[in-house]
């Protein structure tokens, strides 16, 4: 796909990508764009054109991702659109698929046991997926704040005693564990429906389901190719001056 500028026009970066609407969302920018160009509508929002270029781009190119341009941008940035990305699937996607779910189980017939699996299956994906964004949030998100504000060349000396020993690597770990239970879900709905049941519904959760795993995709990538370098990056910094 052809990369997106900052001269472009916002509306023309959503034809050529509808799946950027929830992605620029994020960014606190809702739609009614007129003929306004990328450029014109980040200054609107104080947004840094370069930052959002990245993360759209990125997101349209599973083979671009700007590694080292990304590197130089603020991990505080970074952070924040993770947590807002956070915010989406919690308050908005998943309950999406939610609402599906409850209408699949309502028009179908009670006897359809395969669909009690689904639900099943979802309840625990759903249930793990939650627990890895509250880890995140709680653990490994204020501890990136920490070793940057740490980074911050005046304040090496005073806070460096605070360093502890953490590795952010457990958390790629989870990311696989989580793909792979999405990717069971998606296949009991493709493969293993049986019985009595609406497939429209059916069909709009699936499609729900490859959206969410593609966002998914992008947001882990973020974390775990970019965010965990720079901090790892950092982490080697601090020790070498400690030592
Ligand atoms: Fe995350
Ligand atoms: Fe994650």
């Amino acid at each position: 796909m052809k990369l997106l500028t900052a001269k472009m026009k916002m509306a023309d970066a959503i034809h050529a990508n509808y799946l950027l609407i929830p992605v620029i969302n994020r960014f606190g920018i809702s739609l009614g764009f007129g003929e306004k160009t990328i450029e014109n509508i980040c200054s609107e929002h104080d947004i840094d054109v370069d930052f959002f270029l990245a993360i759209i781009n990125a997101f349209g190119n599973k083979n671009y991702f700007p590694e080292s341009r990304l590197q130089t941008f603020s991990v505080i940035m970074i952070v924040k659109y993770l947590k807002k990305t956070h915010q989406y699937y919690r308050e908005t996607l998943i309950p999406s698929i939610e609402n599906l779910l409850e209408l699949l189980l309502e028009k179908s017939s009670r006897k359809n046991k395969s669909l009690a699996v689904v639900k099943k299956f979802f309840d625990e994906f759903k249930k793990e997926f939650f627990a890895h964004l509250k880890r995140e949030e709680s653990i490994t998100f204020p501890y990136v704040e920490e070793i940057y504000k740490m980074y911050q060349p005046v304040q090496k000396s005073i806070k460096k005693k605070k360093l502890i020993s953490y590795s952010m690597k457990i958390y790629k770990a989870e990311h696989d564990e989580i793909d792979e239970k999405l990717y069971d879900l998606k296949n009991i709905l493709i493969k293993y429906i049986s019985g009595d049941f609406d497939n429209a519904i059916c069909s709009a959760i699936i499609f729900e389901l490859f959206r969410l795993e593609k966002d998914m995709e992008d947001h882990s990538r973020i974390e775990d190719n970019i965010l965990m370098p720079i901090v790892a990056e950092m982490e080697k910094s601090l020790k070498l001056i400690k030592a």
